[in-house]
């Protein structure tokens, strides 16, 4: 097998994605655990998470490390948010905000044996909700993938958790917010709305393996 290291805890094996299984023997979505030198990773599927399509689309910006704080909006079952538990490791921490109850159900689960996550059921808009758990600028990263209609004034209510110079994945879904418009359209509203706060990074398309988002990196000025 072939491991080359995109940062200290992303890997590609044989040209796949994979984290180090945080969890040994554990898996979350069915996806598949391999071995090397008695370490266990987990494949990461860019078909279900649009940060590894991300990266495998050459994002630069990797901003989740060992240690990072991450404020994920839109946690959903916690796919995604597993293999960013695993990157940030006991020493990091993941706040987790997802509105469905069903969905926070399964992640509330993930999150008995993950110690460096913690859910937190809430429409991500009312920050009031959370603002006791949440320090303000006390976060590193804000990983934002809501399939809402008011997309950009959800990282703008969030940002107050951000540090300065922080970096936020805003992830944009043109169909919440208007389907009668052209997507490329609806995303350069959506990053123009946000440029008082943030500045714009990289603008990755995700296409083949998402072809309904766009994946913007911005930072907090
Ligand atoms: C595309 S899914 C997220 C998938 C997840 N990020 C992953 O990769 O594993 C979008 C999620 O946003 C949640 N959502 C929609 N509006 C929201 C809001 N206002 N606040 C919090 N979560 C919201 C939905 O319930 C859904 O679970």
């Amino acid at each position: 097998m072939e491991f080359i290291n995109i940062s200290d805890s992303i890997f590609k094996v044989d040209g796949r994605l994979a984290t180090k299984n945080l969890i040994t023997g554990h898996r979350v979505y069915g996806e598949e655990l391999i071995q090397k030198d008695n370490i266990e990773y987990r494949l990461w599927n860019p078909y279900r998470s649009k940060l590894a399509a991300a990266i495998l689309k050459g994002l630069k910006t990797i901003a989740i490390k060992g240690g990072t704080h991450v404020l994920y909006l839109g946690v959903s079952t916690g796919t995604t948010s597993s293999h960013v538990s695993d990157i940030i490791g006991a020493n990091g921490r993941l706040y987790g905000v997802e509105i469905s109850k069903r969905s926070m159900r399964e992640f509330l689960n993930l999150c008995e044996l993950r110690h460096n996550m913690l859910p937190i059921l809430s429409d991500a808009m009312a920050i009031d909700n959370y603002k006791n758990l949440v320090k303000e600028e006390s976060c590193d990263v804000i990983y934002q993938d809501v399939s809402a209609r008011d997309q950009s004034g959800i990282l703008k209510a969030n940002s107050i958790f951000l540090k300065k110079g922080g970096i936020a994945y805003f992830i944009i879904k043109s169909q919440s917010i208007d389907v009668g418009r052209k997507p490329e359209d609806v995303f350069e509203d959506e990053l123009r709305k946000l440029k008082d706060v943030f500045d714009i990074v990289e603008k990755i398309d995700i296409n083949p393996f998402d072809k309904l988002h766009m994946f913007a990196v911005l930072k907090k000025k």
